[in-house]
């Protein structure tokens, strides 16, 4: 598949097929997220990988809204940044979430399917305490999302696409 239809082909899959990820390319989600650009090259993230089921449960054994589906996936990638790395803190979310597009694409061009999910949200700090307890993070690593990936078992539906000529300005905004 070439890249531009890989891009504009890409979706959120929610539901996979209880078939496992080959070694060979979970490392090639890491090296696609490790390829991203970064803030002065400063390349702050960490990927932790997630297979085992008991972790993936408890990750997402909350009373709000962590989405469940994430646990039914053979694979979840924690996508963290380590503040110790970065010179340009303020950054740091840009370059995780480029890192995090990064492994989307992998997965779509690999056949897999994939979900971004957020890992945090101010209105449910639930979410981010039991990232922090099940992955054993140390205070200066702060995960920005969980990416739930494998062959996926659904067609997603039809997106909703805000038109060109509503997002698109030439030369200033002009409203
Ligand atoms: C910052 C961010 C947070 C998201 N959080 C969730 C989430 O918590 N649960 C979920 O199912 N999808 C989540 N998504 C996926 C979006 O729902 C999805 O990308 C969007 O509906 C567009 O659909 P598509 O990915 O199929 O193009 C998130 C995406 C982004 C970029």
């Amino acid at each position: 598949m070439d890249a531009i239809k890989c891009i504009n082909t890409r979706r959120s899959i929610r539901k996979y097929k209880d078939e496992k990820i080959p070694a060979k390319i979970i490392k090639d989600f890491i090296i696609a997220g490790s390829n991203a650009p970064s803030s002065l090259n400063d390349q702050p993230w960490i990927f932790i990988t997630i297979t085992k089921k008991k972790t993936m449960e408890n990750l997402t054994n909350l009373k709000v809204q962590l989405s469940k589906f994430v646990a039914t996936a053979p694979l979840i990638i924690a996508c963290c940044y380590d503040e110790t790395k970065s010179r340009a803190k303020h950054h740091n979310l840009e370059n995780v979430a480029l890192a995090a597009e990064n492994i989307l694409l992998t997965a779509h061009a690999s056949g897999l399917g994939a979900c971004y999910v957020t890992a945090f949200d101010p209105g449910f700090p639930e979410i981010e305490e039991s990232i922090i307890k099940e992955l054993a993070l140390p205070v200066n690593i702060k995960a920005v999302c969980l990416i739930s990936i494998g062959y996926p078992d659904q067609k997603p539906g039809n997106k909703k696409m805000r038109k060109l000529s509503e997002i698109w300005k030439r030369e200033k905004y002009d409203a």
